[in-house]
């Protein structure tokens, strides 16, 4: 569309560029956001940008259209290859047809616009489609061809990753993908286009260096990552703006750490949310979910909190208690806290149509809800039958939801579970027309679609850091961009099948490498019947994820641990018992995460990305730096093929030594889950407990791997916002060969009574 460059013209950090018959309106330019992120902005929509998921004094400068001074801008010049703008650590060069090529500080490209000339897609006759469609068939109509895109240039060796919970490998290149929120509750494929959550960033692993994409459009996106060409990517919109994000840095960590930078990070969450929790669609009652939590005790299996899913409520209406089946709320719960387990209840954002019922009353008064183009109330279908849609991008209806929160805080719940916020809708998708508001304007459902479930999640987190006072613990199906911010994620409902808990592995890594670190699977599958081989290997999986939720659906064989017998219920209490000791280890990648944006749950390229073993390696991860996880994901299986990175490593439960750059096969019986310790690892430990609290969390365990080796220790309340005003102590830990240093960066907080040091080595195991 742009023609010969013809001039530019720096404005503070931003450079203005005009082409030869360019439209007047249309000034294409790039910003220096940082010394490595540039921003490439055209204004399609004539509204300049209106970015939802980069918050703060950043996010409010961009809306406003606020330039600032030069920034991180060292110098523009015209120079023979184009107009060459420089930061103190990358350079962007504009040419014509608005090509912007990026390069380091050397000179090396890291990304180049693509040159030549496009193919023409694998699009389809009108007949071959009808064809397709005859059997059933989702006609494939190749590459779209959409007003807003971008073409850049992909290297043989590159690899991508991150896009959120998308289907599939980890590495997502020869994939088309499209960013539309989507609840389909079909088995999920790895051909699968979109599902519940839209993260339109990507990371590219080069032979040399990284980089990351942040398209920041919100409408429905594309992302075709070299399956119309091997030579380059595509990414663009149906409508909204050319807006995306150039993250460079030395490596994918340091671009992870500018994509948070710019969206935000996942913040503390309380300790016990990291400890397990049993949830079922269909605990009918009062007396059937206090038979878990008794249960739970019964048998040992430490747990913090149990969910309340939909059939809590009365008839399905939000903020309501069912008060025939479920009984005393208020008594339920504080009964639940005597026994140390906390209730997290279910949100939807559908709210019943039904005169007299407050929080639909109320919205309907006070012109809450999304509205047809006429201007009368939209009225879908969900749980509670006919329902209509918050519109959750107005900040009015924002403070108001937050303050909806207080009827469960009141209750006693320790948190909330935002469901069905694609939205979800039973009768027919919502309409594109369908009249939301964006802020301060009104915008079409196309629009806010894919920011839904983000600014429910924001309201919640609001209400909840409000009116709770501690961190808030929420959780979301769908989401966008930043919503790290607001709330933790699961990826939905998956089933109880080999190749979900197969596919959970990259999905999660994925999701890590998308900004959101504090995530987890339906452990066991949440749809279809769970076999105890199933659920065991499950179940060690879930031990290493961030949410550690057991979960099923109405309908399907019940999945607690104590339903699949006696081996399958010790090897669960094995596993739980390990996430209980993890617990401090746990805590300080969730501290790790807060600052740097690195995840908690990694794919081993994010740890060893030089090596060419691990750019596509599906089946294992790392937790932290230090403890590899090689999951058995196959039924039958009881042997595992492990890959260990270069270096020393220690298996976890025998202490046997290990070189890594190598393949062997481990026996995997099913109560083992194959796990190794870097050589040199401190690894900080709690004892076993019930739930957490029920001791003072005051011995501390340091295992300490024979090597060289050190790591940071982070500790606080656990609870609520002190440590941000310096209320916690952080240790500063050094192994060399078993021999422990503890030294203290930070003293804000009461001590621990005890600190352990227990040294491993294959002769003390
Ligand atoms: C949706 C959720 C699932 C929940 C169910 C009933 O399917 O994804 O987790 O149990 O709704 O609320």
């Amino acid at each position: 569309m742009f023609k010969k460059l013809t001039e530019y013209q720096v404005e503070g950090a931003r450079v203005y560029f005009r082409f030869e018959k360019n439209r007047e309106n249309i000034r294409p330019c790039v910003e220096a956001i940082s010394e490595d992120i540039f921003n490439v902005f055209i204004d399609y929509s004539g509204m300049g940008h209106r970015t939802r998921s980069i918050e703060g004094e950043l996010g409010e400068r961009l809306n406003s259209g606020e330039n600032t001074d030069q920034g991180k801008l060292e110098s523009v010049s015209w120079e023979e290859s184009g107009v060459v703008i420089r930061t103190s650590k990358m350079t962007a060069i504009v040419s014509d047809g608005f090509r912007v090529d990026f390069y380091d500080k050397e000179g090396m490209p890291l990304s180049l616009a693509y040159q030549g000339a496009r193919k023409s897609g694998t699009g389809l006759s009108k007949e071959a489609v009808e064809l397709l469609e005859k059997e059933g068939h989702a006609a494939a109509a190749g590459s779209k061809r959409v007003n807003v895109q971008e073409i850049r240039a992909l290297d043989k060796s590159d690899c991508i990753y991150g896009l959120g919970d998308k289907m599939g490998c980890l590495n997502k290149r020869h994939y088309a993908y499209e960013m539309w929120n989507t609840d389909n509750p079909d088995p999920q494929e790895d051909n699968f286009k979109s599902l519940y959550k839209s993260i339109p960033f990507m990371l590219v692993l080069k032979e040399k260096g990284a980089y990351g994409i942040f398209f920041d459009n919100h409408n429905k996106t594309y992302f075709d990552l070299g399956k119309e060409s091997e030579d380059y990517y595509v990414f663009g919109a149906d409508s909204g703006n050319l807006d995306y994000y150039f993250i460079g840095g030395k490596n994918l960590k340091s671009v992870l750490t500018g994509y948070t930078y710019l969206t935000g990070r996942a913040p503390m969450q309380q300790l016990w949310t990291l400890g397990f929790h049993q949830s079922r669609w269909g605990y009918e009652s009062e007396k059937e979910i206090r038979t878990i939590a008794q249960e739970m005790r019964k048998h040992e299996l430490p747990c913090d909190c149990i969910h309340f899913d939909i059939d809590y409520m009365d008839h399905y209406k939000v903020f309501t208690w069912n008060k025939e089946t479920y009984k005393d709320g208020k008594k339920v719960l504080s009964d639940f806290k005597d026994m140390g387990i906390k209730a997290v209840t279910i949100i939807d954002p559908g709210v019943k149509v039904e005169k007299g019922y407050d929080v639909y009353e109320e919205g309907i008064k006070e012109g809450y809800f999304a509205k047809t183009p006429d201007g009368e109330v939209y009225v879908n279908e969900v749980w509670p039958g006919d329902a209509v849609y918050p519109d959750f991008g107005n900040p009015k209806v924002r403070i108001w939801w937050a303050e909806k929160q207080k009827f469960l805080i009141d209750m006693g719940a320790a948190g909330v579970w935002n469901d069905m916020n694609e939205p979800a809708s039973f009768r027919g998708p919502l309409p594109d027309d369908v009249v939301f508001t964006d802020e301060d304007r009104p915008a079409p459902h196309l629009e806010m679609h894919n920011i839904y479930g983000h600014n429910m999640a924001k309201a919640a987190y609001e209400g909840w850091k409000k009116f709770s006072g501690k961190r808030p613990f929420v959780i979301t199906r769908a989401c966008y961009s930043g919503s790290q911010k607001y709330t933790t994620g699961w990826t939905g409902d998956n089933h109880s099948i080999w190749s979900h808990i197969r596919m959970a592995v990259p999905q999660l890594c994925n999701l890590g490498l998308s900004g959101l670190s504090f995530i987890g699977t339906d452990v066991g599958g949440f749809g279809s019947d769970c076999t105890p081989e199933l659920f065991a290997r499950w179940i060690q999986l879930g031990c290493f994820s961030p949410l550690f939720r057991d979960h099923c659906a109405k309908g399907c064989k019940p999945q607690e641990p104590w339903q699949f017998g006696e081996e399958v219920l010790s090897i669960s209490r094995k596993y739980i018992n390990l996430r209980y000791e993890l617990l401090p280890y746990f805590y300080d990648l969730m501290r790790e995460c807060e600052l740097t944006g690195i995840p908690m749950i990694r794919p081993l390229v994010l740890e060893f990305e030089k090596d060419e073993n691990v750019k596509n390696r599906n089946d294992e991860f790392m937790l932290g730096d230090r403890i590899l996880i090689s999951p058995v994901v196959e039924q039958g299986a009881r042997e595992k093929l492990i890959y260990l990175p270069k270096g020393k490593w220690y298996d976890y439960w025998t202490g046997e030594e290990k070189e890594g750059e190598q393949f062997f096969v481990r026996s995997a019986p099913l109560d083992v889950c194959p796990i190794y310790v870097k050589a040199g690892a401190v690894i900080p430990k709690y004892p076993v407990r019930m739930y957490v609290g029920n001791d003072k969390d005051d011995l501390l365990i340091l295992e300490a791997y024979p090597g060289e080796g050190d790591c940071t220790h982070y500790q606080d309340n656990g609870e609520d916002f002190r440590y941000q005003e310096g209320a916690y102590n952080e240790y500063r830990i050094t192994n060399h060969n078993g021999m422990v240093k503890i030294e203290k960066n930070h003293q804000g907080y009461r001590e621990y009574g005890q600190i352990l040091v227990k040294t491993k080595s294959k002769y003390k195991f």
